[in-house]
């Protein structure tokens, strides 16, 4: 057990989702309950059409449920308004999409900044905190490039930035590289993983792959919109942790090396004619694609 970890931030009771087409009935989730921990990263898998896509965007607020109960960081979801659940959304959650869900014409730095501007944050500190994360996720050298001049991984990464840089309680991430090759797949999830574990924030990943399951605190398994299985990785998890921090402890005097190179998020300079002006559209839609609407 993480020793960060303080209780669910995440409940879930009796659960159903009921989907009505013409005369036929699909119950997409039928009954559910669990809670997941702060700090905890909890995979949910299980074949296609099983409940997880529903299941997550139950939780994020986007869909309502036919029946139950899910109470977030101490507030009933299912009794929200569209209004205050996308107040609620800004402040609470970041989402990680496996289409990218990139804004084309914008660069990687300015879609990253994006979010920033519907918290008020200032133009410079927007484009410094934009071009740190994007350095912490490797991408230092692309802040001037365009989605389309970037590979599936890079732009899976400007994804991740993206809904980091508002330091989002609980991210909530939907098959986050079901479009990546296997390597990139498993270097993209653990990116995800050190970031959010650095920060204590909550990582709510649906995945079909078993293999990128297994690096999650608990797995949960659904099938026809039930939970069959809840798998406690906390244990191993922890003693491999430590393993590796052992592993990583000079000899001489014990001190622990724990900073990873690169993972810092230094105070990064970046001067007015290195970043280009970070056009920010008024338009609705546009805010409406970032908090997931
Ligand atoms: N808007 C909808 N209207 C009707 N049925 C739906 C709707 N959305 C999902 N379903 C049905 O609910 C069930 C669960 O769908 P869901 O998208 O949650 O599956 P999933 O586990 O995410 O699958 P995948 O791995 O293919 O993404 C499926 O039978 C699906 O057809
Ligand atoms: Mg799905």
């Amino acid at each position: 057990m993480n020793e960060k970890m303080a209780g669910p931030v995440i409940r879930v009771k009796d659960l159903y989702k009921i989907y009505r087409i013409g005369e036929n009935r699909v119950r997409a989730l039928n009954g559910v309950d669990f809670t997941i921990e702060k700090g905890e990263f909890c995979c949910i898998v299980g074949t296609s059409g099983s409940g997880k896509s529903t299941l997550l965007n139950m939780l994020a607020g986007l869909e309502k449920p036919t029946k139950g109960e899910i109470v977030i960081a101490g507030e009933h979801i299912e009794k929200k308004s569209e209004s205050q659940l996308v107040v609620f959304r800004q402040a609470h959650v970041g989402f990680i999409f496996q289409s990218y869900n990139l804004l084309p014409n914008m660069t990687a730095l300015e879609n990253v900044a994006l979010p920033l501007t519907f918290q008020g944050v200032d133009k410079k500190t927007r484009q410094l905190r934009a071009a740190a994360m994007l350095k912490l996720v490797g991408l230092a050298k692309y802040l001037k490039h365009k989605p389309g001049q970037m590979s599936g991984g890079q732009q899976q990464r400007v994804g991740i930035a993206r809904a980091l840089v508002v330091e989002p309680e609980i991210i909530f991430a939907d098959e986050p590289t079901g479009n990546l090759d296997s390597n990139t797949s498993l270097e993209v999830m653990q990116l995800i993983q050190k970031i959010v574990r650095k920060k204590n924030q909550t990582l709510v990943m649906v995945t079909h792959d078993n293999y990128l399951a297994g690096f999650g605190d608990r797995v949960i398994h659904i099938r026809d919109g039930k939970i069959i299985q809840i798998e406690d990785n906390r244990e191993r998890n922890r003693e491999t942790q430590e393993a590796e921090q052992s592993e990583t402890m000079m000899p001489e005097t014990g001190v622990p090396e724990t900073e990873v190179p690169g993972m810092e998020v230094p105070g990064m300079e970046v001067s007015e004619t290195e970043v280009p002006e970070t056009e920010v559209p008024e338009n609705e839609t546009w805010k409406n694609e970032i908090s997931g609407n």
